[in-house]
């Protein structure tokens, strides 16, 4: 099997900060009742005239940028998102022409809902493992979402729950290192976001979905690559709701403190909460070569995906 390493991330976050006090001005809710069900706290919404394509380019500019490799060296662009400004051209197309990447590479779109950035790691490193002869062993991948766009903001049941952000990380396809990836799918309504909105949900039978999707999919990754939570330096999940995460720590009888959680700050960002992280992660110096973390989404579809993967160089 081909490794495929984390080199570097990037992040981008919208500019209208929305709290909870702020959405029981709108719709009948309390901050309490919000951080309680969920721990979201606040999210962030795309401001007037602000869009998704111009999170998505600034996260890829800001990996690119610390990854110290150059436009050229890229070899494949996925982004995983189910509310692109456009249903054509795709975001990462858009992506590439800002950011200067070579006209001879895959180029596109994966709609997997909140495990799409995961399954835009299963698809880049599809694509670059068929390209044998190809010197570019990077990839570029994305997760983000305007998600605020596809909500109905008369309903508490859901516009509590999301917001908006981006966020990307730069790969590279590598002979030996380890890696594993666990990608799967049951076709079912339990959410739903028609082409123009608004995104409905059975929030129970999701919660079910997500208790039994997350610690499964851990699971898998870490048999095959013969681990345990032990050896693992963070466990980074989709950050849809802090009691999905808690049951699943209590489940595994792990340590909460691998369980990376910031969706007090920024809500559900669909396929963009989990590159969101793990550049937080990053940004905060808590992401150092070497390590050895697993990620795991799981969400509309219904979709879920984990991977296990180091990342690029030795532990100091
Ligand atoms: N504020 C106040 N009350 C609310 C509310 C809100 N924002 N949203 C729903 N309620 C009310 C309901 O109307 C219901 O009232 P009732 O008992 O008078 O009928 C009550 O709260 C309980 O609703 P219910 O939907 O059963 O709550 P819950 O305990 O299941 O919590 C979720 C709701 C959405 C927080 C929970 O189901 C959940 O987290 N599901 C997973 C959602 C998710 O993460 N989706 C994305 C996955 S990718």
């Amino acid at each position: 099997m081909k490794g495929f390493e984390l080199i570097s991330t990037g992040g981008a976050l919208p500019g209208r900060l929305v709290t909870n006090d702020d959405l029981s001005r709108m719709v009948d809710t309390s901050d309490e009742w919000i951080t309680t069900r969920t721990g979201i706290r606040q999210r962030h919404f795309c401001a007037e005239g602000e869009t998704i394509t111009d999170l998505a380019v600034k996260a890829a500019r800001q990996a690119l940028e610390r990854s110290g490799l150059s436009a050229a060296d890229i070899g494949c662009c996925v982004c995983g998102t189910l509310s692109s400004q456009y249903a054509s051209p795709s975001t990462a197309c858009l992506v590439q022409r800002d950011l200067g990447l070579a006209e001879d590479i895959p180029v596109l779109d994966v709609n997997a809902a909140c495990s799409g950035f995961i399954y835009g790691v299963g698809v880049a490193r599809g694509l670059l493992a068929t390209r044998e002869n190809d010197p570019r062993r990077y990839a570029l991948v994305i997760g983000c979402e305007h998600l605020s766009r596809l909500m109905d903001m008369t309903d508490r049941s859901t516009c509590v729950l999301f917001g908006d952000g981006a966020g990307a990380a730069i790969f590279e396809l590598t002979g030996d290192a380890e890696f594993a990836i666990d990608l799967g799918a049951r076709g079912d309504m339990a959410i739903t976001t028609p082409a123009g909105g608004p995104i409905g949900m059975d929030g129970r039978a999701v919660f079910r979905f997500a208790v039994d999707a997350l610690p499964r999919s851990l699971g898998a990754v870490l048999a095959a690559t013969g681990h345990t939570i032990d050896d693992l330096d963070w466990v980074v999940c989709h950050q849809a709701n802090s009691r999905i995460i808690d049951h699943c720590v209590k489940k595994l009888q792990a340590d909460p403190d691998k369980f990376y959680k910031n969706m007090d700050r920024h809500g559900n960002t669909s396929a963009a909460s989990i590159p969101v992280a793990l550049n937080e992660l990053a940004e905060q110096g808590r992401l150092t070569p070497g390590m050895r973390i697993a990620c795991i989404g799981f969400g509309g579809g219904l979709t879920w995906g984990g991977m296990v993967l180091k990342v690029k160089g030795s532990k100091a």
